[in-house]
């Protein structure tokens, strides 16, 4: 633990804040954020809170250096060569609706796309679909979420513009062949979006040498703060798009009837820009560095290889995904036998201080397709260690010892039902009832209303 990531630099990990040590084992969703991210966004607001490339003052000069330096930190991190392909947004899911609502389609153009892609990934093809005409084909994985290079073939058929796929999925950690992949839709001359939200965090993607055209990230997931996206796009590529959003910033001139765009990536940003998240995106990036992905990657390893094995061979607990850990480092999902997942969720959260994400994880079109209630997710990142490793095992052996032979179905019949250890005195888990909800399957026929409106979010 020398080269840090130690739990004593992340102020959530505090034991004395709740009566039970937090276990957090919910990185996939949003990671832990460590001092230095802290302190840089503090000291932002604190000792030059100016905006960056308009006054010409000192705050504004020295925000206008840094956020440039963040910049080339992404782009060094991601092996972009060329800064001017990054450019910060809010989130991935803004990076990817970037690219799609910026390419100019033409009617029956396709964007492929996988079977089991976060509904980032997903329901802006629908969109485009219905308003520009544009055709989704969709590249199935095998069950265990294997790729098939002869599938990928058969979909690549000459009108599909655009591949966008997630580089590792974040139902169970299992990473796609990027570089084969881009390889394969070059040579048919489409373009390629990589969504690296759940690899980013633990590997470098390479992006020039693997000629990957768009990447979109978070910086949420891997130690930055919320409100904080990248889009790493070919500067070539990305003067094509047309920006989601024009204004200040983003022109050379205007006047009241023209005006012309300046060249990427600042066309892409437009308005007073989030200058203290990208600070802190940038301390959460050089923590990482100083950690080193290796270890990262060794870290979180060791975690799902000790969980991995306490469940292998237990009938009771389903493990999803590829069975040796190797190949979902980051990820452990299960489901339990007989046991509803939020129910398990706030049993674990409640009686052992464990947090997992239950659900359908923004996959709803996976579930859906399989008919299945949705699962559990455990997901590792540099701070956890073999204690978090032991607390969700003993957590999830007393559920199941607890529940026996009764099957558990339905969030507040569950929690009701099962003998929770109430350990910190808190009401029901907040926000668990709304969760359950958006997990509900989809409506035959979306009626207008509040039942529509509740099932249809995502
Ligand atoms: C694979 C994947 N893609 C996209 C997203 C969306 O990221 P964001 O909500 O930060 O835009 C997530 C978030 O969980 C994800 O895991």
């Amino acid at each position: 633990m020398s080269r840090g990531g130690r739990p004593a630099d992340f102020p959530a990990l505090a034991r004395d804040r709740d009566r039970l040590p937090p276990v957090y084992l919910d990185s996939a969703c949003m990671s832990l954020v460590p001092r230095p991210v802290l302190r840089a966004m503090e000291e932002y607001y604190r000792d030059y809170p100016g905006c960056a490339g308009r006054s010409l003052h000192r705050f504004s000069e020295e925000v206008s250096r840094r956020f440039e330096g963040a910049r080339r930190a992404f782009a060094r991190y991601l092996g972009r060569s060329d800064p001017r392909g990054i450019v910060f947004l809010r989130n991935a899911t803004e990076a990817i609706h970037q690219v799609g609502e910026g390419l100019r389609w033409k009617r029956g153009e396709r964007v492929l796309i996988s079977d089991r892609e976060h509904n980032s990934n997903l329901i802006l093809w629908q969109r485009l679909a219905r308003e520009r005409g544009i055709r989704i084909e969709v590249l199935p994985l095998r069950e265990d979420g294997a790729f098939d290079p002869e599938e990928l073939e058969r979909h690549l058929v000459p009108s599909v513009r655009l591949v966008s796929l997630f580089h590792t999925s974040n139902l169970d950690g299992r990473s796609l062949p990027v570089r084969e992949i881009t390889e394969r839709a070059h040579d048919r001359g489409a373009l390629v979006l990589i969504d690296g939200c759940q690899a980013a965090p633990h590997e470098r993607p390479e992006l020039d040498r693997i000629g990957i055209d768009f990447y979109a990230l978070s910086a949420h997931k891997m130690l930055g703060p919320s409100g904080v996206g990248v889009l790493a796009g070919r500067p070539e590529v990305l003067e094509d798009l047309r920006p989601l959003v024009v204004g200040g910033e983003t022109v050379e001139w205007s006047t009241l009837t023209d005006h012309a765009l300046r060249p990427a990536p600042h066309r892409f940003e437009a308005g007073l820009q989030n200058y203290a998240g990208v600070l802190g995106a940038h301390a959460g990036l050089d923590y990482l560095e100083a950690v080193g992905l290796d270890e990262v990657r060794a870290r979180e390893l060791r975690v799902n290889r000790r969980v991995s094995a306490a469940f292998a061979g237990d009938p009771r607990v389903r493990r999803w995904g590829p069975e040796d850990p190797q190949d979902r480092p980051s990820i452990f999902a299960f489901s339990l036998e007989g046991v509803d997942p939020h129910d398990a969720a706030i049993f674990l959260d409640e009686g052992h201080g464990v947090m997992v994400r239950s659900g359908m994880h923004c996959v709803h079109s996976f579930y859906a397709a399989r008919g299945l209630p949705g699962n559990l997710r455990a997901s590792f990142y540099l701070y956890n260690g073999a204690d978090d490793a032991d607390a969700l095992v003993r957590g999830v052996r007393e559920l199941l010892e607890r529940v026996g032979d009764r099957r558990i179905s339905g969030t507040s019949a569950g929690t009701a039902a099962l003998p929770s250890r109430r350990a910190s005195g808190r009401p029901h888990a907040a926000g668990s009832t709304g969760v359950a909800a958006r997990s509900a399957p989809p409506p035959r026929r979306a009626a207008p209303g509040r039942a529509a409106s509740g099932a249809g979010s995502g």
